[in-house]
């Protein structure tokens, strides 16, 4: 009997992303540098730190947005099996703190909008159109599709920038501060549903938040950036599933230790503590 053909990667035992040495600067000045971060299969990483720290950079980075300075990203793709940049974009989504939707467009063709995009497999329009229905079902807006984004809540905008890059099947997704801007009754509810369809779809997501408590309560695992130039110098799993609905007193002290490293962050030294 021949021996099956390796795959191109240990899929089980390679992180999904994989940074390594990342280094960024605007100008002279560098935002970080020597940045080394993994993401797994089906997790939830929450990138937190101090405003102006270079989250939103580095995200930027990890979703191909932009180049860094030095190092490198891979992404080990199920879908491609490597990590091109045209398969990073095509294996992932991106939802920024503004739902940024086109007034002209209905809810649906907002949710569409990006799936003829190049860098995907070309797809008949009912197999868009069912990508789009399910996507507004999963977010709770199966019967807002031909509303216009004027007519909708914060709330309801954002889950329709969340169906928007679920539609695409991503297998990791980026978030930039996704939910800042929402009352705390949806937030939360945003949160349970980012957590619902991360464990569903079984997708990875990067939530680059500045709420230590947003973290603490969906991240499977914090990561905390900072320093002139940031890195990353902390590095918690909070125990549990989330979303974590209490706040048991082991939480609160990764709380107070997360704060107390963000009001001193030591020299670079990453650690996994857990509760
Ligand atoms: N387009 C840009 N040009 C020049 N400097 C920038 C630009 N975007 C961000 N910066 C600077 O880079 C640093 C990191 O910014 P950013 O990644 O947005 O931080 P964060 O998301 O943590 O608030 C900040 O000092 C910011 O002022
Ligand atoms: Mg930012």
């Amino acid at each position: 009997m021949r021996a099956a053909a390796p795959a191109p990667f240990p899929l089980d035992d390679a992180p999904l992303l994989d940074a390594r040495g990342l280094s960024f600067a605007y100008g002279p000045q560098p935002v970080f540098a020597g940045v080394d971060l993994t993401i797994g299969r089906r997790e939830i990483v929450c990138l937190i730190g101090a405003s102006g720290c270079g989250k939103s950079t580095l995200l930027r980075l990890l979703a191909g947005l932009a180049e860094p300075g030095a190092g490198e990203v891979r992404l080990h793709s199920e879908a491609t099996g490597n990590s091109s940049g045209k398969a990073r974009a095509a294996a992932a989504s991106v939802v920024f703190q503004s739902p940024a939707l086109l007034p002209w467009l209905t809810v649906a063709g907002n949710v569409a909008f990006g799936l003829d995009f190049a860098c995907r497999a070309k797809e008949s329009r009912t197999v868009q159109a069912a990508r789009v229905n399910k996507a507004l079902a999963q977010v709770g807006l199966a019967g807002h599709a031909a509303k216009r984004p004027q007519a909708l809540s914060g709330g309801m905008a954002q889950r329709v920038a969340l169906a928007r890059a679920l539609a695409r099947d991503p297998e990791i997704v980026y978030l930039d501060e996704p939910f800042s801007a929402l009352d705390a009754v949806t937030r939360e509810a945003m949160q349970d549903l980012l957590v619902e369809l991360a464990h569903r779809r079984q997708a990875a997501a990067l939530l680059v938040t500045h709420d230590i408590d947003e973290a603490l309560r969906i991240g499977d695992r914090v990561l905390l950036l900072a320093g002139h130039p940031a890195r990353i110098v902390g590095e918690w799993r909070p125990d549990g599933r989330a979303p974590r609905l209490h706040r048991s007193a082991a939480l609160n002290a990764l709380r107070e230790e997360i704060l107390d490293t963000l009001a001193a962050p030591a020299a670079p030294r990453p650690c996994i503590h857990s509760t």
